[in-house]
């Protein structure tokens, strides 16, 4: 996201504006901003980069709700009296609505979302607009709003992962016993089963949907009523206000609440955690589902053609999830290096948490989105991947296991099994085509329980440790997965 929006060539602080020149308004020439301290208006090479209006807007909802929440704690102190602050209530319901229609009119001298507010509920109200500001700091404002929306984004973060677990616990119970090969250097190591290995990235999402969660506790601890940086003159009843904004408490330090943004790169690190396991994902199923592969077929709303090669049905949602962590990585980054070194209390540097944000979220929301539908309508071969886990050379480890149980130490029966492995491969014949007697050349311990160990599946069902493939414990990681689901979702 970028600040596009048109911008003013000056804008004046005066009131005695030249013609032609924007006017800001006169709730925002009485903010902290635009005093009659100042006599010159501000740059535009300046203003151009120091209004936030073009992407904080995004928090308007926050702001309204906090505005709101904060009039009525004014309110109980009797600054601002009963009759005032039905009217003032009324401007800011009319403002989320105006907002929500996609009505409300941002005007050209609106430097960031807390003075197009404060500029659009005098415009409604009058002077006792001016009312509202008491007691609190555009620090403390943005601070809330800024967690406000990462709690926010957080739940949704989760609300996504949880629809994308819940496909692939469909998808690993509808092929608990279809075989696959398991790989480790991208290279066919020991078969499993293609629901162990579905379940692998259930769990993956598992954790980051812990991960979002955290960020959301970060963010339920409410600034406001911290004010610049060092509290304000007025006993608000801080818990009152969070309780009505849903916070869960209040931060314990003024000064820390305004620098503080560690909630935002709590969510963009999730993000980026998150994403690169997407990444992975994505890349397995860009592999998987080629023709070299043909484990898999992703399905077409999830595919497309190539403008000039009649038969190709591309994989690019999946090379999409490959993709996109590095974009949320940048977010993190970009963040971590406002923050550092920052003299604390706020800096404008920090209006500079936002883009990062809102480009994250937008991201990390899309590409979950798009991770449960390709789990919705993939489909896999059986006989592809049934004849990929067929290979014997992936029973060597069994073999070898088999030595030690006759006594032979692994080491050493790994290399009894590593000459045979180099003797098949050597003159193009399969571990089970090798006789008795060359067999009893490399151990005495290599008998028929040899062949025995070959036969297809049996070196599956006997990885029956916790966690393991076998059927016995995939079943046992189902109950798991389902009962994890219950708890998230
Ligand atoms: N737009 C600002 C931001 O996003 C709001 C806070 C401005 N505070 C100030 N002291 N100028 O950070």
């Amino acid at each position: 996201m970028t600040s596009t929006g048109s911008l003013p060539p000056s804008v004046p602080r005066s009131p005695q504006a030249e013609p032609g020149r924007v006017i800001i308004s006169a709730v925002a020439r009485h903010t902290d901003k635009s005093t009659s301290r100042f006599r010159e208006p501000p740059d535009p090479r300046f203003w151009r980069l120091n209004r936030s209006i073009d992407f904080d807007r995004h928090l308007a909802p926050y702001d309204v709700a906090q505005s709101r929440a904060h009039a009525k704690a004014l309110n109980r102190i009797g600054v601002i009296a009963d009759d005032e602050i039905k009217v003032i209530d009324e401007g800011l319901a009319a403002i989320a609505g105006e907002l929500e229609a996609g009505e409300f009119a941002f005007e050209p001298g609106d430097e960031d979302i807390h003075m197009a507010v404060e500029r659009r509920l005098g415009e409604l109200i009058g002077e006792l607009a001016g009312k509202l500001h008491t007691g609190r700091s555009r620090n403390d404002q943005v601070a809330t709003d800024i967690c406000m929306a990462v709690m926010d984004a957080a739940n949704g973060a989760g609300e996504r992962i949880a629809a994308a677990m819940r496909e692939l616990l469909r998808l690993a119970d509808a092929h608990k016993d279809w075989t696959m090969p398991g790989y480790t250097h991208l290279q066919r190591a020991q078969p499993v089963y293609l629901g162990h290995h579905l379940l692998s990235w259930f769990w993956m999402l598992s954790r980051d949907f812990d991960r979002f969660a955290a960020a959301r506790r970060a963010a339920a601890v409410m600034p406001l009523g911290a004010g610049a940086l060092a509290g304000v003159n007025w006993e608000i009843d801080r818990r009152a206000v969070a309780a009505d904004l849903g916070f869960d408490s209040v931060t314990v330090n003024s000064l820390d609440s305004t620098s503080n943004r560690d909630m935002v790169l709590d969510y963009l690190s999730a993000g980026s955690i998150c994403l690169t396991h997407l990444s992975r994902i994505g890349s397995e199923l860009v592999i998987w589902s080629s023709t070299e592969f043909s484990f898999c077929q992703l399905s077409e709303p999830f595919t497309s053609g190539s403008s000039i090669m009649p038969q190709k049905q591309n994989p690019d949602s999946a090379e999409l999830l490959r993709a996109k962590a590095p974009r949320v990585i940048g977010d993190f980054t970009t963040l971590l290096g406002v923050l550092h070194a920052l003299p604390l209390t706020y800096g404008k540097d920090m209006q500079e948490d936002k883009e990062p944000f809102f480009d994250a979220v937008e991201t990390v929301e899309g590409t979950l989105e798009m991770t449960a539908g390709i789990f919705e309508g993939i489909e896999f071969d059986r006989e592809r991947l049934q004849a990929a886990a067929g290979d014997e050379m992936l029973a060597a480890t069994e073999i070898a296991d088999l030595l030690v149980r006759r006594g032979v130490p692994f080491r050493e029966a790994h290399g009894i099994v590593g000459d045979l492995v180099r003797q098949c491969v050597a003159e193009g014949r399969n571990l089970s085509d090798l006789n008795r007697e060359e067999l009893a050349e490399r151990s005495a311990e290599l008998d028929d329980e040899y062949y025995e160990v070959l036969k297809q599946g049996s070196w599956l069902e006997s990885k029956r440790s916790e966690g393991g493939t076998s059927s016995a414990s995939l079943a046992a990681q189902i109950e798991l997965a389902k009962a994890r689901l219950a708890e998230i979702a």
